[in-house]
Order: C-alpha cells, then structure tokens, then sequence
C-alpha cells in the first residue's frame, strides 16, 4: 500500500492502515475489536441498517446481498466486515484489491468459497481491470469463466459458486467503476465518530487493557482523535505510557494533556501531517485554492495519503473546503494556525 505510506511527518504508530501496524499494537487492535454488532459503538444508521439486511437474509434462509462499506481509515470497517461473519455465523475470507492483481488471483479465492462464506477485499477501488470484470459475475450470477491455457488454444470453462456474501471495503467510494459500485446491494458510509461514542471507546479500551482512567481523561482523548476509533484507542495507549513512566498508572486529565503534548496531537486532534497540509495550504498558497498534488508535494506524501487520510477530517473539522478550483482554507484554519484570516476568507464571521 506504497500511496498510503506515511514518510517523514507521521508519527510511526499513528494512523496508518492495518498493514502497517506494528506486532505489538495489532496484537492489541485485535482485542479492542467488537465483535457483535451490539457492541460496536455509533454508527447508528450502519448498524441498524445492516442488522435489517442481515436479519432479513437470515429469516428467508438466504446470504445477504453484498455490501460496501466505505468511509476513512480507522472508522470499523474492518471490525464491520469481521462482525457481519461473526452475526451469520460463517466463514470469513480475507484479501485486498492491491493482491487481486491477475484475475486467477481471484478465481483461486472464489474457488475456496463454501456456500454462505462471506468474501471481505478490502481496498476493492485498487483491483485490477481483469479481476473486477470477473468479480461482476461472480457477484451477479454466482459463476465465473475460468480461461485455461494460453493463445489460440485457450478454453474457457465455467465454474459455478457457491452462494456467498462480498464485503468491499474502500476509502475511495469515488474510485468504484460504475458497474461494480452497482452490484452492491447495500452501501454503508461511515462516517466520523463524535466526541460522545468516542468516549465510550475509549472507556471501554481502559477496562479492556486494565488501566483505570478518570472520565474526564478519557473525554480529553476522545476529543483529540480524529473521529477515529483506532487513533482514539492508539492515544490511549500513549497516555498509559505516559502515565506509567511520570505516574503511578492512574490516567487523570493531567497525564492525558501530558501525554497528548509529547505526541504532538493538538487540540483539535491534529497531528503534525495535518497541520503541515495547513500551514502548506495557509502560509504556502495563501489560503488557496490550490490542487491536491500541490499541496502534497509541499508536505511530501503521495496525494492519496493526503486526500484519503488527512483532506476528509480537516473539511469535516471546518478548517478546509473542496471547491472546483482546488482546495480552500477556512477562516477557522487560519485561526487555527495562529493568523489573521484575510478579508473574504471562507466562514469569515
Ligand atoms: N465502533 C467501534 N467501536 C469500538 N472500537 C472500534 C469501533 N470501530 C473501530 N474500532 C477500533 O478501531 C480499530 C480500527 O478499526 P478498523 O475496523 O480496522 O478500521 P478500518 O478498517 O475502517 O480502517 C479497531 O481495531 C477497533 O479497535
Ligand atoms: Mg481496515
């Protein structure tokens, strides 16, 4: 995943995707994981949703429609496609579009299948051409081609498949071909978490970790996170080293500030990434609008870093907004970043 990399601005066990994780704290994302819909915090709409889709699937003896889950990194979309196994009671079989380069990468996987067998590719806007065409009729009619041989002496055979449900995941929505976008029966877009169910994940990581924590502390985190509750519970466990080292362990609001300091995630939750897309945005092109590839190379990371990982929760904070001329600061980023905005900037009270 080369685009989603993080180079020189990324704090190492901040915010990246599952891949990246290190050993020891994907032992403890595995943990924090809800594995039921019951206990997966917020999302209402998702949740409801798709326990209608299920339980309908359920009652008429049949797999669920397939379904796309999209939204930023960190939202559960993971944890969704693992709960959505989890509630049918069956298997759950996993890989991504970067793997599914040849279409036999994806007939060897689809041959696998058994009946009822949920499918969950995650990335799916990074397939290759020649998969995507056979995931259509995979997901349609439940049957592939498979093309035997080479040249004029190849053969297509097709293979039946047993009824099973895709789980797509995708931070880019927008990157789904049309054709695959509408062989999704449901689509669920997650969206950033408030500050509210943030505390409860976190609250709910302290009792899982062990580690006690004042309701206040774990309000402070919770509102630094992004919307995201996998930084939420990354920051938890950088407050615990914080107060392990400087304290007896307790969490208190001081430790949690402490903490957030040394790790330079600012008030609004921002993390050094973000704050350089700011000031390269603020300080850099006066505010805009400027092309997203501009503002990357200003920071130094591949555009999709800075349009699917940093762009959504700086719009969703206020500070940035997409036009069609490029992307323009708001009057609150300049505030933000300590200026004067200038007159007529966006959302200029
Ligand atoms: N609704 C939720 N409730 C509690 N924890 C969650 C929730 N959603 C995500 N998490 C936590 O955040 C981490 C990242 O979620 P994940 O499903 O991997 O996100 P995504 O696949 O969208 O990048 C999980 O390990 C889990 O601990
Ligand atoms: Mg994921």
């Amino acid at each position: 995943m080369g685009d989603m990399e993080r180079t020189e601005f990324a704090l190492p066990e901040e915010r990246d995707v599952d891949t990246q994780v290190l050993a020891g704290e994907q032992d403890t994302e595995t943990t924090l994981r809800p594995r039921s819909l019951d206990e997966f915090i917020g999302q209402p709409k998702v949740r409801d949703q798709l326990s209608l889709v299920l339980t309908g699937a359920k009652n008429r003896g049949v797999t669920p429609d397939h379904v796309l889950l999209s939204g930023p990194p960190g939202l559960g979309k993971t944890t969704m496609a693992m709960i959505i196994a989890q509630e049918l009671n069956t298997n759950l079989r996993m890989t991504s579009g970067p793997a599914l380069e040849r279409a036999g990468d994806l007939a060897a996987m689809l041959s696998n299948l058994t009946e009822g067998d949920v499918l969950f590719i995650d990335e799916i806007h990074r397939i290759a051409r020649p998969a995507e065409e056979m995931l259509y009729m995979a997901m349609e009619d439940f049957r592939i081609d498979v093309i035997v041989g080479k040249g004029p002496g190849a053969t297509s055979i097709p293979l039946e498949l047993p009824p099973f449900t895709l789980v797509g995941a995708t931070t880019r929505s927008g990157m789904l071909t049309g054709p695959l976008r509408d062989r999704f029966g449901f689509t669920a877009q997650m969206e950033f978490y408030d500050v509210e169910d943030l505390t409860r994940v976190v609250t709910r990581a302290a009792r899982i970790l062990d580690v006690t924590m004042d309701p206040d502390a774990g309000v402070e985190i919770a509102s630094r996170s992004r919307g995201t509750p996998r930084i939420a519970n990354r920051l938890l466990r950088r407050v615990r080293d914080f107060a392990e080292v400087n304290a007896d362990g307790h969490i208190d609001l001081a430790a949690a500030q402490g903490a957030l300091q040394v790790f330079d995630v600012d008030e609004l939750g921002l993390d050094r990434l973000d704050r350089a897309v700011l000031s390269a945005l603020v300080r850099g092109h006066g505010g805009g609008p400027v092309g997203v590839n501009t503002l990357a190379v200003a920071v130094g990371e591949e555009p999709a870093t800075v349009e699917e990982v940093c762009e959504p929760y700086l719009v969703r904070a206020g500070l940035v907004a997409r036009t069609g001329r490029g992307r323009v600061a708001t009057a609150a980023a300049w505030r933000h970043l300590g200026l004067e905005p200038p007159e007529g900037a966006l959302g200029q009270l």
